[in-house]
């Protein structure tokens, strides 16, 4: 699929119920692609259709839980049969549990897991086996959290540390398979319902540290990898001056991880320790977008102006330099 006009080909889409997959989706609708959208909840992937028909797109729904490998091949067989031979996969879906590692119950920390590093071997299985020797290009949508580590979200850091893995050794292995392109796109904070529904035990919910992205800007990135097969798509101004704090100065990245998490990575309001959707889908909170937008705009821009007053008023000629006039 390298720089190809993506018109009339088919992508199977996971995690294309909510979020960055959705977004996704849409975008590629736009272009006029076969669509197969995979996710657990039927009842939102029947939404994510109705738009991506509306766009244009021809659309196929398979509900299939990632965790679950004959699931998971069943939707990539009814792609196939359904539309031919697959030109692409983009892998979305993933769900994680805040809390400290001791906090978070087993059953929900290797779920979670499970979910975002099982799931990426168990799609990148079998699109590598659905591509075969025709070719085709994979993307799975990794995290600045495969690269560094934040408290109280280990198992979602445990799994992107996995998927980064295992996508740079397939990327090396792909090196004897031509035609088949593997990429890794790296968000940092994005605009997805993510964070609202996430387990939580920590007693409060997270929410995207600034700075955030719209999931448009990821999905625009994973499209232009589906066409032209990328190592690394790193999405967010601040992913690389994050992980060279975390990989230079290791010490004061410690100090400070844990207050600057509480103050910019959760929320204030208290709330009760909840699986989230690790465990089962909540397709009432699927969305393509999360309630955060732009604030930290908001909130910058009235600091912006304070500190622009205040520089003026500093930098004010004194009475002493003031002409004759201006002192009157
Ligand atoms: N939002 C961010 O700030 C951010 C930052 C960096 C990286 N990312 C990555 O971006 C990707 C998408 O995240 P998002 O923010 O778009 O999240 P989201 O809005 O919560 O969407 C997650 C998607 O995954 C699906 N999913 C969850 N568990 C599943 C399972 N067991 N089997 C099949 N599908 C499952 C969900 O649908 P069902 O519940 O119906 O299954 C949903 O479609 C993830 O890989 C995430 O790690 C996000």
């Amino acid at each position: 699929m390298a720089g190809v006009d993506l018109r009339g080909r088919t992508v199977l889409v996971t995690g294309a119920s909510s979020g960055i997959g959705r977004a996704t989706a849409l975008l590629l609708a736009r272009d006029g692609v076969q669509l197969v959208l995979v996710a657990r909840s039927r009842t939102s992937l029947d939404e994510a259709s109705a738009e991506c028909r509306t766009l244009g797109a021809s659309t196929l729904v398979v509900p299939a839980d990632v965790t679950d490998p004959a699931a998971v091949q069943a939707a990539f067989d009814a792609a196939q049969r359904t539309f031919g031979p697959l030109d692409g996969v983009v892998h979305s879906a993933a769900a994680l549990a805040y809390g400290r590692f001791e906090d978070i119950p087993p059953d929900v920390f290797d779920r979670s897991v499970e979910t975002t590093l099982g799931g990426t071997a168990t799609v990148a299985r079998c699109a590598l086996a659905a591509f075969g020797e025709r070719g085709g290009s994979l993307v799975v949508i990794g995290s600045l959290l495969g690269k560094m580590a934040t408290p109280f979200m280990s198992p979602y850091t445990t799994a992107k540390w996995g998927v980064h893995g295992l996508v740079r050794t397939l990327q090396i292995e792909a090196r004897s398979t031509p035609g088949v392109g593997i990429s890794l796109v790296w968000p940092g904070a994005v605009n997805t319902p993510v964070y609202q529904q996430a387990g939580t035990y920590l007693g409060r919910r997270g929410r995207p540290p600034v700075p955030v992205d719209p999931p448009e800007r990821v999905a625009r990135a994973a499209v232009r990898a589906l066409g032209r097969p990328r190592r690394e798509i790193s999405v967010g101004v601040g992913n690389h001056i994050m992980v060279a704090g975390f990989r230079l100065v290791p010490a004061l990245f410690d100090v400070l991880a844990t207050p600057l998490m509480r103050i910019a990575g959760l929320e204030r309001r208290s709330t009760e320790a909840t699986p989230g959707n690790v465990l089962a889908p909540q397709p009432a909170g699927d969305a393509v977008h999360g309630p955060w937008g732009r604030h930290w705009l908001r909130r910058l821009v009235p600091s912006g102006l304070a500190l622009a007053g205040l520089a003026m008023w500093h930098h004010r000629p004194s009475p002493s330099t003031r002409s004759p006039q201006q002192r009157t």
